[in-house]
């Protein structure tokens, strides 16, 4: 099979063959990240603009990573330091740097939909590092490369997803992704914080966490976006903590085999202990290790890249 899609935009509407596909190409790549020398010609000659309006530490470095590792020449913008402090539009912006001959664009934007908007704009080819609380497509195909790592298949895993589901991106992207995969996803956390149409997208909701943990083969733990709730939508902290803090206690009826997810940042003693992120359950570092391999996968594919390597 070869990849199709000019661009990234979210896992909504990708199917299973492509979703396998991407992680397979990962996996390939996986083991240039083990090397002594961690770098082949893939992307030489190919010039990619990360442009990110939104702080990252994770998706900016394994971008800027995998661009490197695989020879491309990229440069990176941050708001801070650009002339979007000048009053420059997305769209102006995003024109005068593909007029310097730019073939993909990799972009964060806080605003849902301005990957979708760039698209429609721009000839290069647009990966979506995270709109808003719409898609971070790239953090759940890590996810999922981890998780497959793990099981050898995602089908009829049972992932509860625990948290802010309401603000989350990450949440919509795995959503997509491990139903398209057959994996069966509960989403847990306050009324507050949940979706009001949250059904419709093919999963479990529940309030109560304990309930929905039981049975469970993975828990992708979210942080609270205090950044983008524009009302209190929780009592407290300390009340949160107590009610969907994920502790080893909380654990402690847990499959031997469960995982411990965390897309990052994780705000330790909120959402989860340290004792729990750094425990035996957590996979949270062999995921940001993943990253770095399905943004080579993607930006390759995207390229026009052949998927099988030699
Ligand atoms: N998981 C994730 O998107 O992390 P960053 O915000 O650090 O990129």
């Amino acid at each position: 099979m070869k990849w199709q899609s000019r661009h990234l935009l979210g896992l909504e509407g990708v199917s299973a063959e492509e979703i396998r596909l991407i992680l397979d190409t990962a996996g390939s790549f996986k083991e240039i990240l083990e090397r002594p020398i961690k770098k082949v010609p893939a992307l030489r000659g190919i010039t990619v603009a990360n442009l990110f309006f939104e702080p990252s530490t994770r998706t900016r470095f394994s971008f800027e990573l995998a661009e490197k590792r695989m020879s491309a020449d990229s440069v990176s913008f941050s708001t801070a330091t650009s002339s979007v402090k000048k009053g420059e539009t997305l769209k102006d912006t995003v024109k005068n740097i593909e007029a310097m001959r730019v073939d993909m664009v990799v972009i964060r934007h806080s605003a849902a939909g301005a990957p979708h908007f760039l698209a429609r704009c721009v000839d290069a080819a647009v990966i979506n590092a995270g709109d808003g609380a719409h898609e971070h497509p790239t953090q759940a195909l890590l996810d999922m490369m981890t998780l497959r790592e793990k099981y050898g298949s995602l089908e009829g895993l049972r992932v509860v997803i625990v948290g802010d589901i309401a603000h989350s991106r990450v949440a919509r992207s795995n959503i997509w992704g491990l139903r398209t995969m057959g994996a069966s996803v509960i989403v847990c956390g306050p009324k507050t914080l949940l979706p009001l149409d949250v059904e419709q997208l093919g999963v479990d909701v529940s309030v109560n966490l304990d309930e929905a943990l039981e049975g469970a083969d993975v828990i992708n733990v979210l942080r609270l976006q205090l950044e983008r709730q524009t009302q209190g939508l929780l009592p407290s902290m300390r009340e949160y903590n107590r009610e969907y803090g994920i502790t080893l206690q909380r654990l402690a009826g847990a499959k031997e085999s469960l995982t411990i997810m965390h897309p990052g940042p994780i705000n330790r003693g909120v959402e989860i202990t340290p004792q729990v992120a750094d425990g035996p359950y957590s996979v949270i570092l062999d995921q940001v290790l993943n990253g770095v391999a399905v943004r080579m996968a993607v930006l390759f594919l995207l390229s026009g890249g052949e998927p099988k390597l030699t």
